[in-house]
């Protein structure tokens, strides 16, 4: 079962992301956002939506520049209160980002709203395994103390092999099953990437940098006020 789950399934969960993702923005580019329900309701997507994205941004920079600069992140977590520092912020953080979440739960939850009526099944698919996902890290951080220097000597061997491909867990399979979840349910994130409205995290609109500029006209009737002002 561990062979399955932290060799087959992190290249099957790779494959797909990476070929759905090309094959969905070759073949349908204008799905390739997450259409916004602002003009829905406002009031709890701002509520959720900036805790959310503001808290996930910066917790999964740390876990790839761990993953990616273990030297230096093994420098950082090598002093006590720089550790203690981190260890207290990545706490914060991940329970910030679980509330923003909970909120965009809330919110698409609200029964006969426009809102609810625009979400899909796989919105909901993918809000249920990101609340396990941060749910899981953030139980983590909080009962598992020094989550950052073992990760370092965990996580990120076994991350290695697989770039490597000379899988091996050794590193990983020993650790608590709750921990095993959360290392799992991170690579089934990964699968679902391209099926959802996930995939706007990899659309910058780069294009509005040297597209021409829009002439926006009211095509409605203007107030008298402002009409005999402009005629003045
Ligand atoms: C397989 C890949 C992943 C591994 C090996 C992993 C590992 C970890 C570990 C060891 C911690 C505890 C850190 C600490 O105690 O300070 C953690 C925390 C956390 N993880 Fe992950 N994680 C993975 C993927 C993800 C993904 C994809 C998400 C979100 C979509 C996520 C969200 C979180 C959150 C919210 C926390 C709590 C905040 C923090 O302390 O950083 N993780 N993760």
């Amino acid at each position: 079962m561990d062979n399955f789950l932290f060799i087959a399934f992190p290249y099957i969960a790779l494959t797909l992301a990476i070929g759905v993702s090309i094959y969905r923005r070759l073949r349908q580019p204008y799905t390739y956002s997450s259409l916004s329900s602002e003009i829905l309701e406002k009031r709890k997507l701002f509520w959720g939506s900036v805790p959310f994205h503001y808290g996930i941004t910066l917790i999964l920079l740390a876990h790839l520049l761990a993953a990616f600069l273990p030297g230096p992140a093994a420098w950082l977590l090598g002093d006590q209160t720089r550790r203690l520092v981190l260890e207290v912020t990545g706490m914060a953080l991940g329970l910030y980002t679980f509330f923003g979440l909970v909120v965009l739960i809330i919110r698409r939850l609200a029964p006969k709203s426009l809102v609810q009526a625009a979400t899909t099944y796989m919105d909901g698919l993918i809000l249920f395994v990101l609340l396990i996902q941060i749910g899981s890290g953030t139980t983590i951080a909080i009962f598992d103390r020094w989550g950052g220097l073992w990760y370092l000597h965990t996580a990120v061997p076994w991350f290695w092999s697989l770039a490597t491909f000379r899988p091996e867990l050794v590193t990983v399979v020993s650790l608590p099953a709750f921990v095993k979840l959360h290392f799992v349910v991170g690579f089934l994130v990964i699968l679902l990437f391209p099926f959802g409205r996930l995939v706007h995290l990899v659309m910058l609109p780069l294009q509005y940098l040297w597209r021409p500029y829009q002439v926006v006209i009211w095509n409605r009737r203007k107030p008298d006020s402002y009409v005999k002002e402009v005629a003045k």
